[in-house]
């Protein structure tokens, strides 16, 4: 009997003891969010590690490969356009890159990423940060999308990270350090009409960017570290002829500004970077507001006719 009732002293006593120090973790990890808020973060050194860029050939990849050269880094630089990748390649030498490998790899082909991963290792070595960025937009309403281009969205937008995860995050493990970032989009958060096939994939990109995030939490990976960056319309030519609905609050954004942006993510290790901020407020509305209520307001500023004017990239990938 007597042993019975020490058994269970035993055990509450666990249970509470376990109970404190989560409520004590807790309530540090707020504080110190609190903290960060108002002083900013360390940044931690990436020269001499090697980042490899996907979709390096223009726009944000080619502005993130030469912000990495200034600090030091070795770049991979990856993209299916050859010429362009190679012309990033020269500005990044020129900018100082330590150590600068062009190649040219079509992301969204599940072999050619592993034959391409595989010749990166044996010719640089060991990826230690990867920056998924390709990406690709048909700006087709879902009934006019060919299967093809909606397939192609998919594998560029989304597959891709799988292969380069597959390829890249053993290694990462194996040194308990390492840095994931996925480059998704406003369009990752919110559905937008005329843009399904490219919300969908990149709404895959963020569980799926996400989910490698909490996993590897769980199994005590601490040295792995992941970025998801999810930025409205930005002035690189991709989403061409779109408009904003809401210029002050939601504007389109500089490609340098954006760049800076990730690139302080990426160096504070933040996991989560919406932009403009703006868009943290959209998130924290469509999950308390009545659906009906979060209609109106996207109909009243003009939400549902972003994409009308939609041209595109001009130039041909
Ligand atoms: N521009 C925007 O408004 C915007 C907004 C939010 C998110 N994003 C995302 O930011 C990322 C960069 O976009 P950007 O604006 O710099 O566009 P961009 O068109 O200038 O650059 C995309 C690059 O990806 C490359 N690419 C395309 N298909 C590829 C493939 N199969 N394999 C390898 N490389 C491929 C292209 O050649 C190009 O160099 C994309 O993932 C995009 O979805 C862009």
């Amino acid at each position: 009997m007597c042993g019975v009732r020490q058994k269970n002293m035993a055990s509450y006593l666990k249970t509470t003891k376990e109970l404190l120090v989560f409520l004590g973790k807790s309530l540090f990890s707020v504080l110190k969010a609190l903290i960060f808020t108002f002083i900013p973060k360390p940044r931690k050194n990436v020269a001499g590690e090697t980042v490899l860029i996907t979709g390096s050939g223009s726009g944000l990849g080619r502005l993130l490969a030469l912000q990495f050269a200034r600090l030091g880094s070795v770049l991979v630089l990856w993209d299916v356009n050859t010429e362009a990748n190679e012309e990033t390649c020269r500005m990044a030498q020129e900018a100082g890159a330590m150590k600068v490998r062009a190649y040219t790899c079509d992301c969204s082909q599940k072999e050619e990423v592993y034959k391409v991963a595989d010749q990166v290792k044996k010719e640089v070595g060991d990826v230690s940060i990867l920056i998924n960025n390709a990406g690709i937009v048909t700006g087709k309403k879902f009934l006019d999308c060919p299967d093809e281009l909606m397939e192609k969205s998919f594998n560029v937008n989304f597959k891709a990270h799988l292969w380069t995860y597959k390829a890249f995050l053993p290694t990462m493990i194996a040194n308990n350090h390492g840095h994931l970032v996925c480059i998704s989009s406003s369009a990752g958060l919110v559905g937008v009409n005329g843009l399904a096939d490219y919300c969908a994939s990149k709404f895959a990109a963020v569980g799926f960017a996400e989910s490698m995030f909490v996993e590897t939490f769980a199994q005590k990976q601490k040295g792995i570290k992941t970025t998801i960056v999810c930025p409205f319309f930005i002035k690189t030519g991709m989403f061409e002829g779109c408009t904003t609905s809401s210029p002050t609050l939601l504007p389109i954004l500089e490609p340098e500004y954006v760049v800076r942006k990730i690139i302080d993510a990426i160096l504070q290790e933040q996991l989560y970077l919406y932009m403009p901020k703006f868009l943290y407020l959209v998130m924290f509305l469509k999950s308390v507001l009545p659906v009906k209520t979060g209609l109106l307001i996207a109909d009243y500023v003009g939400a549902f006719n972003v994409m009308d004017g939609f041209t595109g990239q001009k130039k041909k990938t």
